[in-house]
């Protein structure tokens, strides 16, 4: 069985190209004009891009007393239904440790996902178990790790303890993220606000001020130069912390940075002179900013100091959301947005010039499937490439609602924005798993587990480059790694 997409315009992340592209089972077999298969993708009108990479969800996670709400069935489809083929979640360890919550997390995708996925795993402490677990992660085709700097008292990593695993991450050849808030200055703020009865949904982002996250963002980049690793900064919200990515960036350090769809297009108006459940539905961490720092991050994506879209779907009902009444401590932190990733950000980047459409493959899957080490498996429209490819039709249009969304929660951070530039077909690993406007079911368990490399030596940070060049350099191996606390 082969499938050829006809008529359309390739976008990549490099040039964008007229050619059929022919399907054979789950690769994609040639690029080229004139293709013939036994089945045939109408692509006339529209572009044809990489399917999209949403490196960032949140998938039925226990998290600040309850559960994301989203669970792997409807967050997958709904990624496939807004042309994204690939979602990488969090793995939180519980007191039975990464291998077991691994096991969790398996459990669910296996038998619910209908889009390929993988997995970064959270490092929430630290101890010979968190060193020896790391490499079994690594084995199991994990290359990335998670340290939230925020959360004090649940998640939260000192500084001794991130540096011991970003140490650990180097000799691995793994990637360390980082949630960067400062955790202390947080429960400090949120203690004042509460204390001055500032208790509402304005008061969380009272208390997450850019500083906090600047701070945080410089912190973690020296730490981990410090350890000789790239990082890999999620959810930069704001200014600040573009600023010191940028900055590490132009020093010739490896950082990469993240800003969300939901960053990019919604501020801080969200929060303020709304009525309760509005704003509480829109806190998230770090929570939206104001038009400047929305500009600066639109401006590193055009700049390339910033590379990723991505959303941080973890999605709370409103009834879960009003644990929080009285106390803005208690609200679940989280919004969605798999769904509409791509068509709020063609519609707000690239149908406004900010973004040339080769810059939006590039944000959206290309520069994550790099960084993650599963290109061109992901990310690419390459023969060979996994055939994960969007009929993208820039005239298809609608206004986003929670009423005709495929995620299951009861609103839509993006209620009312009409986005123009839709998918009109969406193929996972060659299987059309989304047509707009007949009633496409992908089966839940389609989905595939995608299994990413260690890196090579090579990608390492500034002070490593030094280290091998100084003339006292020392060679050192996994085991005699320092442990830390
Ligand atoms: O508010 C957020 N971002 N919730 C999800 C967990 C995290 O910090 O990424
Ligand atoms: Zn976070
Ligand atoms: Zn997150
Ligand atoms: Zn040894």
């Amino acid at each position: 069985m082969s499938t050829v997409i006809k008529g359309g315009t390739i976008v990549a992340a490099d040039r964008s190209y007229e050619a059929d592209i022919l399907i054979e089972g789950e690769t994609i077999k040639a690029i080229g004009p004139d293709l013939s298969g036994d089945t045939v993708v109408d692509a006339s009108g529209a572009y044809i891009i990489p399917g999209g990479i949403d490196p960032h969800t949140h998938l039925e996670m226990p998290f600040m007393g309850t559960t994301a709400a989203e669970t792997w069935e409807s967050g997958t489809f709904a990624a496939l239904s807004g042309g994204t083929t690939t979602v990488v979640d969090f793995v939180i360890p519980g007191e039975a440790g990464m291998l077991a919550a691994l096991e969790e997390w398996e459990g669910r995708a296996t038998r619910q996902a209908s889009s390929d996925y993988s997995y970064h795993m959270c490092v929430t402490g630290w101890s010979q178990k968190h060193f020896d677990d790391m490499a079994k992660v690594v084995d199991r085709g994990i290359n990335t790790f998670k340290h939230f700097m925020a959360y004090k008292g649940a998640l939260m990593v000192n500084d001794d303890e991130m540096f011991a695993s970003f140490q650990r991450c180097a000799a691995l050849g793994a990637l360390p993220l980082v949630h960067a808030e400062n955790g202390d200055i947080v429960a400090a703020l949120q203690q004042k606000y509460m204390a001055e009865g500032t208790t509402g949904p304005e008061g969380h982002a009272f208390s997450r001020p850019p500083e906090v996250e600047g701070e945080a963002t410089n912190r973690a980049i020296m730490i981990a130069d410090a350890a000789g690793v790239p990082v890999y900064i999620v959810h930069v919200s704001c200014e600040q912390s573009h600023e010191a990515i940028r900055r590490a960036r132009q020093k010739g350090m490896r950082v990469y940075g993240e800003p969300l769809i939901q960053h990019l297009t919604l501020d801080e108006g969200e929060y303020f002179n709304r009525d309760w459940d509005y704003a509480a539905r829109r806190v998230m961490s770090p929570p939206f900013r104001n038009k400047l720092h929305q500009d600066s991050l639109w401006a590193g994506l055009a700049a390339g100091s910033l590379q990723v879209v991505a959303t941080d779907h973890c999605a709370f009902t409103t009834e879960q959301k009003r644990f929080g009444l009285g106390n803005f401590t208690k609200i679940p932190n989280g919004t969605g947005g798999v769904e509409d990733r791509l068509s709020v950000l063609w519609t707000k980047g690239v149908e406004t010039g900010r973004l040339t459409p080769n810059e939006f493959v590039a944000a959206t899957s290309t520069n994550i499937a790099q960084i993650l080490n599963i290109y061109p498996q992901k990310g690419a429209i390459l023969p060979g490439s996994d055939a994960d490819l969007v009929v993208w039709d820039p005239k298809l249009s609608k206004t986003i609602s929670a009423a005709n969304q495929k995620s299951i929660i009861d609103y839509n951070v993006f209620e009312g924005f009409t986005v123009n530039g839709l998918p009109r077909y969406t193929l996972s690993r060659g299987e059309i798993v989304w047509a707009d406007g007949q009633n496409s079911q992908p089966q839940p368990g389609r989905g595939k587990f995608i299994k990413r490399k260690p890196f090579p030596a090579v990608n390492a940070a500034l002070s490593k480059w030094k280290e091998v060049t100084a003339p006292r350099a020392v060679t050192r191996s996994p085991e005699h790694m320092p442990i830390g606390v």
